[in-house]
C-alpha cells in the first residue's frame, strides 16, 4: 500500500519492436490503472540484455519504449515510469533473491526453454535467471498487483513462491503479487500461425503487427492472415486463426465476441479481416501520431524520466534497505 491505494507494477522488455500483443494484452489495460493503483512501469532494459544488443540501436530501443508508453496513454505525473537500471535496487536485490531461488525451479520456466530453443548458441546465466530478476522488479517496490499477458503467469508465480519463503524465513519482508489478466486481449496469437503467440521477434514480419508499423501495411498483413476453410464467423476452439482475429477485433473495439459473431454473420472472411484491419488502423493512427510528437519534444521526456527515476529509486531502496538488514549485510557507516 502507498497514499492508501495499492501498489501494481508492470513492465515490458526494451527488446524488438512493440506489437499489438503487447498493446492489447497488456499497455491498453494499464492506461486506466492509476485511478485505483499506484502504478510503476519499467522500462525493462536490464532483461533485454539476455539477447546481444547492438548499443546504439538498443539505446533508441528504449527511448522509443518509454514514448510509446506515454503515447499509449500512460501519463508520466500520474505513472511512475522509469528505466529498470536507472535503480540499482533491482540487480542488487536480484542477486539476493538469487540464493532463495532453487535451481529446480528455473528448469521449470517454459520461456527458458523455449527461448534457450532460439537462442541456442548463447544460452546465458542471465536468461536462466532472468524469472528472478522480474521477481527483484516486482518485490522491490511491495507490489500488489501485477498485470501481464498469460505468457508471463509462471514467471509471477515463482515471484510468489520466492517471496513467500523469503517471507518464512524473515517474517514479513515483501508483499505476496497478485497476477492481474485484463479482460480482452490476454493472448494475441500470430496472423500467420494461430497456434504460436504473436512476438516482438517472429522471423515472418506478416505474422506480427507492430506499433509502429506503417498503416497500409497493417491492413495487407491482415489481408494475409491465416483462417480456415469453412467461411464462418465463430468463436470455436477448431478456428484459431479466426479466434483470434475476433478476439483482436474486440480489444480493438470493445465489442463482445457475440456482437462480433452477430455482426459479421454472413459474411465473408475477406470483408471480416478488411474490417479487423481497420479497426486495428484506427487504434494506431492516434497512437503514431502522439509517438511522433513525443520524440520531438526530448526536454519533456528527459524531465518526466528523472523525476520517475528519482520516485522509483526512493521506493526501492525503502525495501532494499530492510531486506540487507534482514539477511545479516551490515549496514554502511554514514
Ligand atoms: P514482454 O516485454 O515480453 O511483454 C510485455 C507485456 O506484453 C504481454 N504480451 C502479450 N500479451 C498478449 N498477447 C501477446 N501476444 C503478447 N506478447 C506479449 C506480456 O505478457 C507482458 O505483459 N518479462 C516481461 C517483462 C518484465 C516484467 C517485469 C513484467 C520484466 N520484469 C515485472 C511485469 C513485471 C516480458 O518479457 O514482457
Amino acid at each position: 500500500m502507498l497514499d492508501g491505494k495499492k501498489v501494481l507494477y508492470s513492465g515490458m522488455q526494451a527488446t524488438g519492436n512493440l506489437t499489438i500483443g503487447n498493446y492489447f494484452g497488456a499497455l491498453q489495460n494499464w492506461v486506466t490503472l492509476n485511478e485505483e493503483y499506484e502504478c510503476f512501469y519499467g522500462v525493462m532494459d536490464l532483461h533485454s540484455l539476455t539477447v546481444r544488443q547492438n548499443p546504439t540501436e538498443f539505446r533508441q530501443r528504449a527511448r522509443s519504449l518509454y514514448a510509446l508508453y506515454v503515447a499509449a496513454g500512460l501519463d508520466p505525473k500520474k505513472n511512475c515510469i522509469y528505466y529498470q537500471s536507472h535503480v540499482s535496487g533491482h540487480a542488487e536485490l536480484s542477486w539476493i533473491l538469487n540464493c532463495f531461488t532453487y535451481m529446480g525451479e528455473l528448469n521449470r520456466m517454459t520461456q527458458f526453454k523455449d527461448k534457450s530453443a532460439r537462442h541456442a548458441d548463447n544460452i546465458n546465466a542471465g536468461l536462466y535467471t532472468y524469472p528472478v530478476l522480474m521477481a527483484a522488479d516486482i518485490l522491490l517496490y511491495q507490489s500488489d498487483v501485477v498485470p501481464v499477458g498469460a505468457d508471463q503467469k509462471q514467471h509471477l508465480e515463482i515471484t510468489r513462491d520466492i517471496a513467500e519463503r523469503f517471507n518464512g524465513i524473515y517474517g514479513d519482508v515483501f508483499t505476496v503479487p497478485e497476477p492481474y489478466i485484463g479482460k480482452t486481449g490476454a493472448r494475441i496469437m500470430s496472423l500467420q500461425d494461430a497456434t504460436k503467440k504473436m512476438s516482438k521477434s517472429d522471423e515472418n514480419p506478416n505474422a506480427s503487427i507492430y506499433l509502429l508499423d506503417d498503416l497500409d501495411a497493417v491492413l495487407r498483413k491482415f489481408k494475409r492472415a491465416v483462417t480456415d476453410s469453412d467461411n464462418e464467423i465463430r468463436y470455436a476452439e477448431e478456428k484459431p486463426g479466426i479466434s483470434n482475429l475476433i478476439d483482436i477485433y474486440s480489444a480493438a473495439t470493445g465489442k463482445t465476441v457475440a456482437e462480433i459473431e452477430k455482426e459479421f454473420d454472413g459474411k465473408g472472411y475477406g470483408d471480416f479481416k478488411m474490417a479487423v484491419g481497420e479497426a486495428v488502423v484506427d487504434v494506431l493512427r492516434p497512437l503514431q501520431e502522439r509517438y511522433n510528437e513525443l520524440l520531438k519534444d526530448k526536454e519533456y521526456i528527459n524531465s518526466c524520466i528523472k523525476e520517475n527515476d528519482e520516485k522509483a529509486q526512493y521506493f526501492a531502496n525503502k525495501t532494499l534497505r530492510k531486506v540487507q538488514k534482514k539477511v545479516g549485510l551490515t549496514e554502511k557507516i554514514r
